[in-house]
């Protein structure tokens, strides 16, 4: 087993100036502060999207590790963590970029040791999805990061597995897995992890691909899809989030995807969009992920809107949100603000997101239903 090791003393904290910890929280609240008039509206849009039944597609369980919860599994497992506080942690989630996300995320990942961290890492998540109305949640888990340094595959998928039972079960929360491939690794890397998986394939419904887009084309994976996709597995990436429309493009033809995981550099191609609208090929676009990560300079200008404008089946999810400042009502409500959408527009939203689910058709009917009848009330 590799040593554990903590997170790097000062990392980016030291010598910097204190910056907001959440660009997006921090533009919520400025908003939220302006005048009486603005707040009410604010205020009616934010419960309106708190009550409205939702699915998440985009949801990573690591990046659902709070600082909070870092700190009492680092004490938990006696891992020394060189940052002093939560609050020097929170100061050092800012990012240039996906790979200074990806060093800190992987870095955090490592106080994740026992059975009982996964399963309170997952169980902690599927309460906020109790409270902000989340009624299904498709989860990436990335079983690489753990095993890399010792934890056995089984480890990481009971404990996650144990929580999304007592989520059924407690919550009445409904969710699949989906193991990713960390493309930054090989490809040999990749068939060894699928084949520990075939021993768990009752658990994990698709696989995906993650982790540093830049350098790791679709089509360095085209082999381990294909095998997974023979046995049985549906397949999703991550393409076009930092990387060029062609990405998307070799998911779709390559990989045989059945949905892209963000996929908003296909803005750039309106042939690809085409082809992404004709075949209602879901994108999970993660709006404040790709603020933090500066895949776009500012929300406003974020191709959600016109992405659905030109028929693409659109879903919006948080990605990571310990480190990008917000959940998925939260993602709901910075978007709807500066994008304009109308009640409608996230009404579409919702429904995509069960469209575009793996749910069977009469679940899907059934929440489909439900949003109906809440946007009908809610107007
Ligand atoms: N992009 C790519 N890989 C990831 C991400 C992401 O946003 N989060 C966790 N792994
Ligand atoms: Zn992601």
């Amino acid at each position: 087993m590799k040593p554990v090791t903590g997170l790097i003393e000062g990392m980016k904290v030291e010598g910097l100036k204190s910056r907001t910890f959440c660009r997006a929280k921090a533009f919520i609240f400025k908003k939220n502060r302006n005048f009486d008039g603005k707040r009410n509206i604010m205020t009616t849009l934010s419960e309106f999207i708190h009550g409205l039944p939702k699915a998440e597609l985009h949801l990573h369980i690591e990046g659902t590790l709070e600082p909070e919860l870092l700190f009492q599994l680092a004490e938990r497992n006696h891992i020394q963590l060189k940052y002093p506080s939560v609050e020097a942690l929170k100061k050092a989630y800012k990012f240039s970029n996906l790979q200074e996300f990806l060093d800190l995320y992987y870095e955090g990942a490592n106080v994740l040791i026992e059975e009982q961290d996964f399963y309170d890492l997952t169980w902690d998540y599927l309460e906020k999805c109790k409270e902000q109305n989340v009624v299904h949640t498709e989860i990436f888990f990335d079983p690489q990061t753990h095993t890399e340094r010792g934890i056995l595959f089984a480890t990481v998928i009971n404990g996650i597995n144990r929580a999304l039972q007592d989520g059924r079960e407690k919550l009445g929360i409904s969710s699949k897995l989906i193991m990713c491939f960390l493309r930054h690794l090989d490809e040999a890397s990749a068939f060894q992890t699928l084949d520990e998986a075939l021993d768990y394939k009752d658990l994990i419904v698709a696989v995906g691909l993650d982790s540093s887009e830049k350098g790791n084309p679709p089509g360095k994976f085209e082999r381990v899809f294909a095998k997974a996709r023979e046995e049985g597995f549906l397949t999703v990436a991550h393409a076009g989030e930092e990387g060029p429309a062609s990405f998307v493009k070799d998911a779709v033809d390559l990989l045989k995807i059945i949905r892209i995981d963000h996929g908003i550099a296909a803005i750039q191609d309106e042939f690809l969009l085409a082809e992404l609208a004709q075949k209602q090929i879901p994108l999970t676009v993660c709006p404040l992920s790709n603020l933090e990560l500066r895949a776009v300079d500012q929300l406003e200008n974020h191709p959600l809107k016109k992405l659905m404008d030109h028929g693409l089946l659109v879903t919006v999810n948080s990605d990571d949100p310990a480190y990008f400042g917000g959940y998925v009502n939260e993602n709901y409500l910075a978007s709807a603000e500066a994008l304009g959408l109308s009640k409608a527009d996230l009404c579409q939203l919702a429904k995509n997101s069960v469209i575009a689910s793996l749910l069977s058709e009469p679940e899907k009917e059934h929440h489909i239903n439900a949003i109906q009848q809440y946007c009908s009330e809610n107007a």
